[in-house]
């Protein structure tokens, strides 16, 4: 078998926080041991991504991190993988070997853990130049490329039956929300809860929590515009509309606060609020955002006392080798819906679109078509 060569291919960089992409001629270098590059096929925007682009300061960078996309070449060692094979990304991997992939409790695998420092777990450096300067990688996946390379373990193969360019979704976004409600959560039939923030991640744990049998779902957006999707929200409720504090309009009903709350903001202040929002005795308020600004969380210790529990997650808590699969398998079933959410889909070119239209708050998903 030839050694796969150096590809040159067009990139969305960015070369500044909070700028336009640029669209690049960039070089990507060859799978090495371990792991495979990626025809990219569909990308689709999370806020996270916007987060990371406004708010940090490796750069030229290539963002992208929720994509679907075929196998162009592997690395020695693959074994897993083969050209042809599609596959989705994922911003965590799975190593299965260390002790939080050998654990039923863990997906913060610690070989290949959230990356964010721009470069490739293996050698710290980057797959991606410039005429030889290095472009920097996000979260070790960088789908905004016709090509990319990532490692072996961060990648899931799926279905070829499945469609790439809605099943990307459950590469980050509408794969999070539901794993909170499900795995995190663990939501009983007939219980209660409140989700603040009416994003993708949002109505996807909206969703997990009527596929669940949840009695009561409360959507609470400051955006007039995000009650058109319900996704199973029994009561939308507007901050703005209200003299009081949210947390006491939710308190009132549903009967004296939620059995659990969820945070799909990205804003440590609304944790407090969700805290807030919640039953005393087993009250369980789980985050999912992740915040640009002040990251620390406050709260009267009174909460804890009363028997509530604050409990984070990453990706639901989903294993992704060892779990996405099914969630595909899921969609292809018609037991969970993804179509949905997307409310854009969009030319590569045109990738500085969906960064507006998320920014003003007009999107759910803008699916890019590479
Ligand atoms: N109160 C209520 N709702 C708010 C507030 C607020 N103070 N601020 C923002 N929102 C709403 C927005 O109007 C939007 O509908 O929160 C929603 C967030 O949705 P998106 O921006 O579409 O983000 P999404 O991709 O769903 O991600 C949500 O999870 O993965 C993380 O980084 C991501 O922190 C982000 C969060
Ligand atoms: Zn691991």
């Amino acid at each position: 078998v030839d050694k796969p060569n150096c590809i040159t291919c067009k990139a969305m960089v960015a070369w500044e926080a909070g700028k336009d992409l640029v669209m690049e001629e960039v070089e990507v270098s060859p799978p090495q041991p371990h792991e495979i590059r990626i025809k990219v096929v569909c990308t689709s925007l999370c806020r996270t991504d916007i987060t990371a682009w406004e708010s940090q300061a490796i750069f030229p960078r290539i963002f992208g991190h929720e994509a679907s996309g075929i196998v162009e070449s592997v690395g020695e060692g693959v074994t897993e993988f083969v050209e042809g094979d599609h596959v989705l990304t994922v911003f965590i991997g799975e190593c299965k070997m260390c002790k939080h992939c050998e654990s039923g409790k863990s997906n913060m695998c610690q070989v290949l853990g959230l990356e964010r420092r721009g470069v490739m777990h293996s050698d710290q450096r980057t797959r991606f130049s410039i005429e030889g300067k290095p472009v920097y990688h996000y979260c070790a996946v960088s789908s905004f490329s016709e090509y990319t390379v990532v490692h072996s373990g961060c990648a899931v193969k799926v279905s070829l039956q499945a469609p790439l360019e809605k099943i990307c979704l459950l590469s980050c976004g509408v794969a999070a929300g539901l794993g909170a409600a499900w795995n995190v959560a663990d939501i009983s039939k007939g219980s209660t809860l409140v989700v603040f923030g009416l994003g993708t991640v949002g109505l996807a744990v909206a969703q997990g929590a009527k596929l669940r049998g949840a009695s009561q779902i409360i959507g609470v957006d400051i955006n007039p515009e995000k009650y058109k999707k319900a996704f199973g929200v029994t009561d939308f409720l507007n901050p703005n509309d209200y003299e009081e504090p949210i947390q006491q309009v939710i308190k009132r009903i549903s009967g004296g606060g939620t059995d659990y709350s969820f945070e799909c903001i990205g804003n440590t202040g609304m944790v407090t609020t969700a805290l807030q929002s919640c039953c005393d005795g087993w009250g369980l308020t789980v985050t999912l955002g992740v915040p640009k600004v002040k990251p620390e969380i406050e709260s009267h210790y009174s909460a804890f006392l009363s028997g509530k529990t604050l409990k984070g997650s990453l990706f639901g808590g989903w294993k992704p080798k060892s779990d996405l699969p099914e969630l595909v398998n899921k969609y292809m079933n018609q037991e969970i819906q993804i179509d949905e959410f997307i409310t854009h889909n969009l030319p590569f070119e045109d990738i500085n679109k969906a960064f507006t239209l998320m920014k003003e708050g007009k999107c759910l998903r803008c699916v890019i078509h590479m």
